[in-house]
Formats: structure tokens, C-alpha cells, sequence
């Protein structure tokens, strides 16, 4: 299946598509990891603002349309069924989107500000293999080290709290209207991503699987 994952900064988006991958035997696409590990690559050339896509990311601010249109492009070439997080996060992305695909479903998860802004300051990633962990929701065996691999957690760059704050605010300007939209066509259904992950993935998944 074809499965798009809306919502904000935090909303457990990349937690939650992990479980569609396993459930669905989709490819995760997402734009954020996806530009992470390219955030030193020269695009100058496009003549905007910054020179790198990390220079955008640790501003809060998103990386110019071309460069992402152009990641999910191929990675959806390549990918038979997919979740895609992270992307359109503008309405020129979801028109570029409706121009290379089309979706099964397209779900957004919502979650108040306060408890997003938690999360987000919270939360710890693997510096190597990228595993998500948070400083009281989901702490590892041992403080500071990967349950998976043994290698050191880190802070994301952008989870600092003034970032945080810029994040949502892009969010609230670009991407809040791709998901009227969605609405708006009556195609987007709505999950509560407030309680724990096991049962915000419980809504998800009967979501999903009533509309394939
Ligand atoms: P991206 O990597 O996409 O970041 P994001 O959208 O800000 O989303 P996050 O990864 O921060 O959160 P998430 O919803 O995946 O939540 P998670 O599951 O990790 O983008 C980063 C940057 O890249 C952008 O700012 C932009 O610069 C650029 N970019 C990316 N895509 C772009 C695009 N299309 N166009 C232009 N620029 C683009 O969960 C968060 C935390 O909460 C974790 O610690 C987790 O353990 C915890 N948690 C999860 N679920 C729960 C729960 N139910 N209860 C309690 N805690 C929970
Ligand atoms: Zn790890």
C-alpha cells in the first residue's frame, strides 16, 4: 500500500511508521533522515538562502522544494508500497506528490503543543544506528547508551528548545494548510496521537486497515 503520515514536529510520526513498515512490509521514506544524512551537500547553485540542507534544518526552517522533491522522486521509483513522513510539508510539495503518485491513505496524527515541545526537548537519538529514545518516556537500560548497538545518544541538532519553537511555527504556516486540504478532499482520517504508542498505534493500524 501507499500510506502518507502527516503531523507535527513530534507527533510521533517516525515512531509510528516503523510500525507501518513491520505491519505493512512498506519502505519508510522520510525526508527528515533523508536530508540528515546528506546535510553537507553543495547546493549553492540554487542561489537561496543557505548553501547546505543542515543549515536550513538547524534554523528550523524547511529545505528548498527542489532538493526534496527531488529525494522522494527516487525513493518512490524504488519503493513498491511506502509510508512517507516528513513530506509534502508545503502545498507546492503535496502538488508535486499528486503529479508523480497517488495514495491509499493518508492519516495525520495530532497532538497538543505543550506535550510536542516535551517530546521533542526530551528526546535522545542513537548517534548510530538512529534508534528514538526520550529522557522519561522512553529511557534505554543503561542512561545514555543505545539498547541496540551500544553507541552513544545524542541530541538532534534541531531539538533544541528555541528550534523547537521555530519548527512549530513553520509548521503552523506551511503544513497545517496540507492538511486541510487533505481534509477538504475527504481523505484525511484523523488519529489521536496523544496516549502511549501502543495505543496510538492500535487507532492507527484499524485506521489503515478499514480503508485498504
Ligand atoms: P523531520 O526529521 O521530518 O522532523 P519533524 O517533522 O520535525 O519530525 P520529528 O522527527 O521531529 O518527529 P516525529 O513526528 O517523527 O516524532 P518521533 O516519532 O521522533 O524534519 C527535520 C527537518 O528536515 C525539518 O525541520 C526541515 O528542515 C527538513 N525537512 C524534512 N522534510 C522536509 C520537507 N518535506 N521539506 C522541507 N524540509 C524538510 O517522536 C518524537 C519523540 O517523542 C521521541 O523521543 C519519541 O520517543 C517520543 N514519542 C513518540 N510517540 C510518543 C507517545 N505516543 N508518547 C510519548 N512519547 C512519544
Ligand atoms: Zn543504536
Amino acid at each position: 500500500p501507499k500510506l502518507l503520515l502527516l503531523g507535527p514536529p513530534g507527533a510521533g510520526k517516525g515512531t509510528q511508521s516503523s510500525n507501518l513498515v513491520e505491519r505493512f512490509g512498506v519502505e519508510h521514506v522520510t525526508t527528515g533522515d533523508a536530508l540528515r544524512s546528506n546535510k553537507g551537500m553543495d547546493i549553492s547553485d540554487l542561489g537561496l538562502e543557505y548553501d547546505t540542507p543542515g543549515e536550513y534544518m538547524d534554523a528550523g526552517e524547511l529545505v528548498p522544494d527542489a532538493v526534496v522533491n527531488e529525494i522522494v522522486k527516487t525513493a518512490l521509483e524504488e519503493a513498491d508500497g511506502f509510508v512517507l513522513d516528513g513530506y509534502p510539508r508545503n502545498l507546492d510539495q503535496a502538488e508535486y506528490l499528486d503529479s508523480i503518485t497517488d495514495l491509499d491513505v493518508v492519516a495525520s496524527l495530532s497532538v497538543s503543543r505543550d506535550e510536542l515541545v516535551g517530546r521533542l526537548t526530551g528526546r535522545r537519538v542513537c548517534s548510530d544506528c538512529g534508534t528514538n529514545y526520550h529522557v522519561e518516556f522512553d529511557q534505554p537500560e543503561e542512561e545514555g547508551v543505545c539498547d541496540e548497538c551500544g553507541s552513544d545518544l545524542v541530541q538532534r541538532d534541531d531539538d533544541t528548545e528555541e528550534t523547537v519553537r521555530e519548527r512549530l511555527r513553520v509548521f503552523d504556516e506551511n503544513t497545517q494548510p496540507v492538511i486541510d486540504f487533505y481534509d477538504e478532499q475527504g481523505e484525511l482520517v484523523e488519529i489521536d496521537g496523544e496516549g502511549t504508542p501502543d495505543e496510538v498505534w492500535a487507532n492507527l493500524e484499524a485506521a489503515v486497515e478499514e480503508r485498504l
